[in-house]
């Protein structure tokens, strides 16, 4: 691509199964091919940190769906972090992004990384600009994109634009969905009939993009002495303690370790944490402490007039769902069929603009 072209609107194409009307472009920010190529080079470029070894592809890695694979990250100076790096695609759909939801547009998102002492450690976003101020490639491609010098709101604005085209669609199940019968194995099959029945995944996990957008606590790390309280730092609502954004389950095959610490190694060990009903803990998320039911159960057992009144299950009460180890198979079958494309395309560019 030309990368000083003229402005081109950017057209994305959806794979089958994304929901077009649900795409999220702020309206200050259209999408446009030269932002986006200008966002994919600041996204690879490791000078963005303060020793100039860490990028937002370290942690968010094109091989591994944009994660890095690691129970919890690590920054510059070889820090730890406390959690986990979830995927970045996708996030054209969603607002609330982090675990805890505490930023509402990837535009904010992008900037917080920069000077996160632990991720890429600038002092400040003063920092960031004149830095990449200071390379001339740079301020000539800002100029180009954005019409004036570089700002730490437009560095943000080209960085969530090219994480808008990083989107997946058309998996097995996709096709499986527009009618493919054969798209995904027997095994997959009955695992999403498990998905939306007895394990009552779909109860959180729902839509397209297999997630509700909300936080739950499913009692992750309460067997720890680390709690980490989650959306509670964000909105300091009692009822969201220890809870977090429920993630998006495509391309979940790739994206492991999972939950927000990592400490789920594998789809099997994730599905046997559902199975035992998640962590006791007093703010167990209200569908983790219900009976797994049909609705047909539901309503059968709601008939029965004593039933009526069936307050749910409260405290620390889990509700395990009692799956076969068959089960439990069908699960990881059908969880596997959600491998999509729409986001191998992205790559590393071949070299950044020069000093
Ligand atoms: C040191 C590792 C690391 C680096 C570097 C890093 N991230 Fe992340 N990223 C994470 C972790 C860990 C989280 C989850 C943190 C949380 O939720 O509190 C995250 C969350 C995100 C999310 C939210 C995803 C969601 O589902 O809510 C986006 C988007 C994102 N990062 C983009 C970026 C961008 C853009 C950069 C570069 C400017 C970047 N990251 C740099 C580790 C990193
Ligand atoms: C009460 C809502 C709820 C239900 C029910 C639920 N989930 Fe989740 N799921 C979440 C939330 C919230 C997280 C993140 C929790 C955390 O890290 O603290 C999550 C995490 C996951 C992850 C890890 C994702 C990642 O990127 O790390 C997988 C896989 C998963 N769920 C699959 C399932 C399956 C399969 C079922 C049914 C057996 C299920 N979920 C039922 C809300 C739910």
């Amino acid at each position: 691509m030309d990368l000083w072209a003229e402005e081109t609107s950017f057209q994305l194409s959806l794979p089958v199964g994304l929901d077009a009307s649900e795409l999220i472009v702020p309206a200050e920010n259209p999408i446009t091919a030269s932002k986006v190529e200008l966002g994919r080079t600041l996204f690879f470029d490791p000078r963005l940190s303060y020793d100039g070894t860490v990028s937002c592809a370290t942690c968010h890695s094109p091989q591994l769906a944009f994660t890095d694979n690691r129970p919890v990250s690590i920054g510059i100076y070889s820090q730890l972090g406390t959690r986990n790096a979830p995927t970045i695609i996708n996030r054209v759909f969603s607002s609330d992004q982090f675990w805890d939801g505490r930023d509402d547009s990837l535009e904010d998102q992008a900037i917080g990384p920069l000077v996160n002492p632990k991720e890429m450690g600038m002092p400040s976003f003063e920092s960031v600009t004149s830095k990449v101020q200071g390379i001339t490639g740079y301020r000539e491609w800002f100029k180009e994109v954005f019409k004036r010098d570089v700002n730490i709101k437009d560095i943000g604005k080209a960085i969530a634009s090219f994480e808008r085209t990083l989107v997946s669609g058309n998996s097995p199940f996709d096709q499986f969905k527009a009618g493919d019968t054969n798209a995904i194995s027997e095994s997959a099959r009955r695992g999403f009939d498990l998905f939306e029945g007895k394990a009552r995944c779909n109860q959180c996990h729902s839509g397209s993009l297999f997630t509700d957008e909300k936080y739950h606590n499913l009692g992750v790390d309460w067997d720890t002495d680390t709690v980490d309280l989650g959306r509670y730092k964000v909105t300091g609502r009692a009822d969201e303690i220890g809870a977090f954004k429920t993630p998006t389950l495509r391309e979940i095959a790739l994206t492991g370790p999972y939950m927000h610490d990592g400490s789920q190694a594998t789809l099997e060990d994730t599905i046997e944490f559902y199975d035992n009903g998640g962590i006791a803990n007093p703010f167990l998320d209200i569908e983790m402490r219900r009976p797994a039911r049909t609705l047909e159960e539901t309503l059968a057992f709601f008939e029965d007039s004593r039933n009526r009144t069936e307050e749910p299950q409260t405290g620390t009460d889990l509700a395990k769902l009692e799956l076969s180890e068959q089960e439990r198979a069908d699960l990881v079958s059908f969880l596997e069929t959600l491998s999509g494309e729409g986001w191998q395309h992205a790559r590393p560019p071949t070299s950044f603009p020069e000093q």
